[in-house]
Formats: structure tokens, C-alpha cells, sequence
């Protein structure tokens, strides 16, 4: 086969075979295949998409590229949640526990940030101690013990998807609906997780900026784990707007405990409650509604947070992190931001709070450039909230000086108060 022959077929919208694509990720994964040949193969699929054939046949070959494991060795009913990846996304950090507390297991793999993007392993690294790289025995280990455990990749998942990401990541390649949901979906096969449930993110902070395109991807990603035997749910849910009060690591653990206390209502509450129902609901725990009112009794009895504090513990982290947040890192700085006029918040530029908090410390712009754990910022007042002049809107957090007038002149224009007029 000829890398250039599959290139010109998939510039020229001819459908490749499961063959053709299969020898291309192998290639590519075993470095016999250039990162300008991979580019343009790639961008010749961001303009033409590809079928669900091809789209099937990419996801096999890079769940195939690394280990396949077998999660029916921890429990019998595994259930897990994917998010396509958003700006303040923590609910992982709430349903993970919810679910575990209802006599679900929850082993989960989790990722890292990158970019605006927030990943739940940098989140649970701020938890003194906490232990994320975990050997795959261990893993195993935690989740029978205590029902769940959310740790970094183990073993040799996916290798091919972990070079793909990375190229799409610099080639301008990333919000392709094939390759999000091949990429996303190969590492659910390899994981041998047998009921997925997909938090696919739409708005101006997510990749799938419009209803239209994000429910494509959910139903692309669903048709992949159906045609594998997988049971599998999508949610096209908001991401216009920073999901909850808070954005950056530490602050996104406290407000997970916070809505864990039952103290922190709202729509990020209320999006816990549903993704936990839906997968208490896979796992075969009842109906959606019946799944629901579970989950809300996990959380007012106090057992979810309990939960949690376990699962902190059995990772190696402080659970007295759980009752005292002094124990989290402290930012250097702190900058409240307060209302310039009478209005309201509007047109919130989710995309860029995601930036201003990656530029405060909390984010990565390049794969394993360190990040400060206490930066970001917290939210007093919401999108759609009525705000007068001088109420503090938000604070944010950092331990750096430099920049930061224009930071916060960037955070005011990200998160405008909009008056009667406008
Ligand atoms: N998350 C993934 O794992 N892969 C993508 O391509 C996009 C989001």
C-alpha cells in the first residue's frame, strides 16, 4: 500500500477500506509514515469527514494500537463517563462518587489538560498527595475495595491515538467529528468499558461549537459503541458558559466537595444528578427517574462525599482536605473583579475565560508544561445574574504579577455586564 494513493483517494472524497485505514494508523503509530504525510491525510478528513465505515475502522485501529483490557476482572457492572471537554468541567470529581456510593464501580481513566480545556487528573493533583499514575494491579485494587478509583492512563492504551491527538493538536485538526469521536471512543474500547456514558460538550467553549455539529458527534459516537457491543448514552449539554462557580484545579476539588455537601444547587448540580442517573441507569440500577432520585439521596445523605473522602484516601491524598481547604495550595495573589456598572452578565466568552485562566497559571499551552494548582477563577455572580455597580463578580487567583492588568482587562471584556440597552 501507498500512503500517497490513501491520501489522494480521501482528498478526492473516495471511501478508503477498512484495510487501507487500518495499514495507515499502523504505519503511522510504527513511525513508517511522515508527520507531513499523517497531516495531510488528516486535513483531507477535516474538509470530506468520512463514513461510518471509515470512522469504525479508525477507532478499531487505534483502540488495537496498545493493550486492550478487560474491566469485567474488577466488578462485574463497570459504568463510565466521558466528557468531549469543557471549561470548568469538574463532574467528574461529583458523579464518580455519587455512582460508587449507589453500588456501581467506577474505574476511571481520566486525562489531562490542554489548552482551554481543563483534565481531571490535574484537578485531583491538587489534592496534597494524591496519586494519579497508578499501575493497573493497583487500580484494580482500589476499585474493589472502594467501588471506584480515577487515575491517568495505565499501561499501553491506545499509543496510536496518543500520536494522532498530538499531531491534530498543532495541525489545526482537532474539530473534525470523525476524528473526536474516533479518538475519544478507541480509548473507551480499549479500556473494556461495556457501558459509556458521553457528556458531549456544545457552546463557544467546547469544540463542537453548535447543536447541530455536537449532536453529529454524540450520534457518530454511539453508533461506534453500539456496532461494538457496548451500551452506551450521549448528553448534548451547555458549554457557552464556564460550567459551575470556579475554573482552575484546586478550586474546581472544592467546588465538587461543596455540590458533594449538598450546599452548591444549580446547573451544575443539576447536570451531576443527570449524568449519574443515566449511568446508574446503564448499570442497571432502574429508570432514568428512579436513577435520579438515587443519586440526589447519595448526596443529601452525605454518603457521596463520603465516598469521595475514601477515594482520596485509597489514592494516597489528605482527606482532610475535605473539611479544610486551607490544606489546598494558597495563590499568592488574589484579584477581586467588581462591577463597573448596574446589568447583567451576557454573552459570556466561555472560550476566552478559558484562556484567561490558563494565562493566571491553571492551564497548559504545551503537553507537561507544569501548571499552578491555585490559579483560576471563582465566580460570585453567574451568567444571566443581575449585578449592581461595585457587587464583586469574581475573583482571580494566581501567583504571578506580571500581566495581570491586562489579564483582568481580558477576563472584564470575556464576562461583560450588559445594561438595560444592550
Ligand atoms: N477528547 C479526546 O479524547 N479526543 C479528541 O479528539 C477530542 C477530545
Amino acid at each position: 500500500m501507498q500512503v500517497y494513493d490513501i491520501i489522494t483517494k480521501k482528498k478526492r472524497n473516495i471511501p478508503l477500506t477498512s484495510g487501507e485505514i487500518e495499514w495507515l494508523v499502523k504505519s503511522y503509530t510504527d513511525g513508517e509514515i511522515s508527520d507531513a504525510q499523517m497531516t495531510a491525510f488528516l486535513m483531507a478528513v477535516y474538509f470530506n469527514s468520512m463514513t461510518d465505515e471509515e470512522t469504525s475502522a479508525m477507532t478499531m485501529a487505534m483502540a488495537k494500537s496498545g493493550d486492550m483490557l478487560d474491566l469485567s476482572e474488577i466488578a462485574e457492572i463497570t459504568v463510565d463517563k466521558h466528557s468531549s471537554g469543557g471549561v470548568g468541567d469538574k463532574t467528574t470529581l461529583v458523579i464518580v462518587p455519587i455512582v460508587a456510593s449507589c453500588g456501581v464501580a467506577v474505574p476511571k481513566m481520566s486525562g489531562r489538560g490542554l489548552g482551554m480545556t481543563g483534565g481531571t487528573i490535574d484537578k485531583l493533583e491538587s489534592v496534597p498527595g494524591f496519586r494519579t499514575a497508578v499501575e493497573y494491579d493497583e487500580f484494580k485494587e482500589i476499585v474493589k475495595k472502594t467501588g471506584c478509583a480515577v487515575v491517568g492512563q495505565t499501561g499501553h492504551l491506545t499509543p496510536a491515538d496518543k500520536k494522532i491527538y498530538a499531531l491534530r493538536d498543532v495541525t489545526a485538526t482537532v474539530d473534525s467529528i470523525p476524528l473526536i469521536a474516533a479518538s475519544i471512543m478507541s480509548k473507551k474500547l480499549a479500556m473494556g468499558d461495556k457501558n459509556i456514558v458521553l457528556d458531549v460538550k456544545c457552546g463557544s467553549g467546547a469544540f463542537m461549537k453548535t447543536p447541530d455539529e455536537a449532536q453529529k458527534l454524540a450520534d457518530t459516537m454511539v453508533r461506534i459503541a453500539e456496532n461494538n457491543n457496548r451500551n452506551c448514552v450521549a448528553l448534548v449539554t451547555d458549554m457557552n458558559k464556564p460550567l459551575g462557580r470556579a475554573v482552575g484545579n484546586s478550586l474546581e476539588v472544592i467546588e465538587a466537595i461543596e455540590t458533594l455537601r449538598d450546599k452548591e444547587k444549580g446547573e451544575f448540580y443539576d447536570l451531576c444528578i443527570e449524568l449519574s442517573a443515566n449511568m446508574l441507569s446503564l448499570a442497571g440500577k432502574g429508570s432514568v427517574d428512579a436513577c435520579r432520585q438515587l443519586a440526589v439521596e447519595a448526596v443529601s445523605s452525605g454518603r457521596a462525599l463520603g465516598k469521595l473522602r475514601e477515594m482520596i484516601e485509597a489514592q494516597g491524598g489528605n482527606p482532610d482536605v475535605v473539611d479544610d481547604y486551607t490544606l489546598f495550595k494558597q495563590a499568592e495573589y488574589s484579584y477581586d473583579i467588581l462591577a463597573e456598572n448596574d446589568g447583567v452578565i451576557k454573552n459570556v466568552d466561555c472560550e476566552e475565560i478559558g484562556r484567561v485562566s490558563l494565562l493566571l497559571g491553571a492551564g497548559r499551552e504545551v503537553k507537561d508544561a507544569p501548571i499552578d494548582h491555585s490559579a483560576g477563577v471563582y465566580f460570585y455572580k453567574l451568567c444571566g445574574e443581575n449585578v449592581l455597580k461595585g457587587e464583586r463578580i469574581a475573583t482571580l487567583y494566581t501567583d504571578k504579577k506580571e500581566n495581570i492588568d491586562n489579564i483582568i482587562t481580558r477576563f472584564r471584556q470575556a464576562y461583560p455586564i450588559l445594561s438595560d440597552e444592550n
